[in-house]
């Protein structure tokens, strides 16, 4: 069973306001349909990131991973942006004719006083074992003693990859990999340390931590995964390791 987390800016386009990109979502469904065809994938489930449907307004609101908003019109704002998203990326699903459904991340989860995220994956299994394809999204989550914080699809994907036991992870972005000093692709990553010298933070707004926090999740996950982008999401669903392939250190 395969992750797959397709990039906020990878499926919108993250300088304007609610906007898809629309031929790239489209070719992300048609690679997902195409695996499927071909029997390269069994069964997948998709993560979509928030990009410029998400991110504007958890910082027009305030929110991020650790601190909430409690007024419900943030709280209408921002999942109300990430459902509309999930709605168009359900659409290109479908028109590629992926049976894809929804599980929308607030009805579900929630975080304790610590921050740390219980999200129940029944309903995902079972949707997995029915022949659909779930689709979640990064979204608010209910969070004690903070009201509703953002919930990044990187900690989606983390979370998920667990609890089902996934193979192999796959994180399409909008670079073709975790880039060195001289922007060549790093193959592998072991341990945070390889690559702590040339992880800056994301350059337009991102409330939950760019490329240093997705590569921080993904070292903590059992299963290995992959960084790459969109031209390499057929390769990786091929069974190929594109780009960066990050081994779980534990
Ligand atoms: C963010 O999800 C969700 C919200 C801002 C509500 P991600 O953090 O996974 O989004 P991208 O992939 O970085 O855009």
């Amino acid at each position: 069973m395969i992750v797959l987390k397709l990039g906020g800016s990878v499926v919108t386009e993250k300088d304007r306001e609610e906007t898809v990109d629309g031929a790239a979502l489209d070719r992300a469904a048609e690679a997902i349909a195409a695996a499927r065809e071909d029997d390269a994938v069994d069964d997948v489930v998709v993560v979509h990131g928030g990009g410029s449907f998400g991110h504007p307004h958890a910082e027009t609101w305030g929110a991020s991973t650790t601190t909430g908003v409690h007024d419900v019109d943030g709280v209408t704002a921002i999942h109300g942006a990430m459902t509309t998203l999930n709605k168009f990326v359900l659409r290109a699903l479908h028109d590629a004719d992926v049976p894809a459904v929804p599980v929308h991340p607030l009805s579900a989860a929630h975080r304790d006083r610590d921050g740390d995220l219980t999200l129940p994956s029944g309903q995902v299994a079972t949707l997995l074992a029915e022949g659909f394809v779930p689709v979640l999204h990064g979204d608010l989550v209910a969070h004690e003693g903070e009201g509703a914080t953002v919930l990044s699809g990187d900690e989606i994907v983390t979370s998920l990859a667990d609890s089902l036991d996934a193979d192999r992870v796959g994180v399409c972005s909008t670079v073709p990999g975790v880039l060195d000093a001289d922007d060549a692709v790093v193959d592998e990553i072991r341990s945070f340390d390889d690559v702590e010298s040339v992880l800056g933070g994301s350059e337009a707004t991102d409330v939950s931590g760019g490329m240093a926090g997705k590569v921080r999740e993904l070292l903590a996950l059992g299963a290995p995964a992959n960084i790459f982008d969109l031209d390499a999401l057929p390769a990786f669903l091929g069974g190929d390791e594109p780009g960066t392939t990050v081994h779980g250190d534990r």
